[in-house]
């Protein structure tokens, strides 16, 4: 038996939460935002990882410093101290369609859709929360802190807010019907350990605030059903005014994005992706356009026009 899981992209911090929300992205017109991770029982008894997709150019040769590889042998220890021992090895291929270093969440992609395959291929031995909390581990791992912004909305879908409590690390926020998002990859990458250094140490006091006013604004705003307070709220201090530098041409976009109708602009993770939020698709379909046109640096670039993807890492195929 052969079961694909695919497990969609997603923007960390939605700018007015960083660390602590999350979204997961569904492109409007069906396109798979994501990575798919196949596994089947393994013919030769050794685990065995195939690698293809878009993006593959940027992973290790050796499937053993891939991070498919590190999941498979987290999964099977967490199963050992279960008591179950004697479980067979598995042959995985993973589909990367997200490109590492993108902002989109393509490692916890990646590790979302290996374990949730993982608990499918062998029986589901572990519940929803012991699933999140391996996944946040292995993403703390390449990342270099443990954080969940990105693994617990692709894993679960919807907007996520991390409350980080045994049991209980995130939980679903309501989602504003007609926001539609512009999620664009520049074609560069940034590494989210480099992203993070560069970030202040300490922040005023005035920042503090305004944190907790903008954060504590779209939280309410969001149970209201208000859509536009919540992304008039979606403002960054902590850090976009730092980022900002590695993303050629962010402030002319968010210039050109406010004139065109956004609600919202901010950075997707930690770059250089950037999301666009606005209430309409055809007006999210010209902001698309520029960004296509204005904001992509190369071939590897990309652009969509997304839904708040609801349903998170699900089953996509199984054969007998
Ligand atoms: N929230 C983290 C950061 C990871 O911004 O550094 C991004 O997904």
């Amino acid at each position: 038996m052969a079961l694909t899981v695919y497990a969609p992209a997603s923007i960390g911090n939605l700018s007015v939460g960083f660390d602590i929300l999350g979204a997961a992205l569904s492109p409007v017109d069906g396109a798979l935002l994501g990575d798919s991770v196949t596994i089947e029982q393994s013919e030769h008894g050794d685990f065995a990882l195939n690698c293809v997709g878009r993006f593959v150019d940027k992973l290790p040769t050796d499937p053993k410093q891939n991070i498919i590889y590190d999941c498979y042998l987290a999964f099977r220890r967490e199963m050992a101290e279960i008591g179950r021992t004697d479980e067979v090895a598995v042959s995985m291929t993973l589909e990367k369609h997200l490109p590492i270093g993108s902002g989109l969440g393509s490692s916890a992609s990646s590790i979302v859709a290996a374990f949730y395959a993982l608990n499918e291929h062998y029986g589901r031995p572990f519940d929803e929360a012991k699933l999140l909390a391996m996944m946040g581990e292995l993403e703390g791992q390449i990342s270099g802190s443990i954080h969940y912004d990105n693994v617990a909305p692709c894993y679960l879908g919807g907007i996520q807010l991390m409350l980080e409590k045994e049991g209980r690390i995130s939980e679903s926020l309501p989602v504003i019907d007609d926001w539609h998002i512009v999620s664009t990859y520049p074609g560069i990458s940034i590494s989210t350990a480099e992203a993070r250094a560069i970030l202040p140490n300490h922040y005023s006091r005035a920042d503090i605030i305004d944190h907790g006013r903008h954060l504590g604004t779209f939280i309410h705003a969001l149970y209201r059903g208000d859509g536009e307070l919540a992304a008039e709220s979606i403002r960054d201090v902590v850090a976009e005014p730092y980022r900002k530098q590695l993303i050629p041409g962010f402030d002319e976009m968010r210039e050109q994005m406010m004139a065109q109708g956004a609600l919202a602009v901010g950075i997707s993770g930690s770059g250089p992706s950037v999301f666009v939020i606005t209430d309409s698709q055809q007006k999210a379909e010209a902001m698309h356009r520029w960004m296509q046109q204005h904001f992509i640096r190369n071939d590897r670039g990309f652009s969509h026009v997304c839904r708040i993807d609801s349903l998170g890492t699900r089953v996509l195929e199984e054969t007998a």
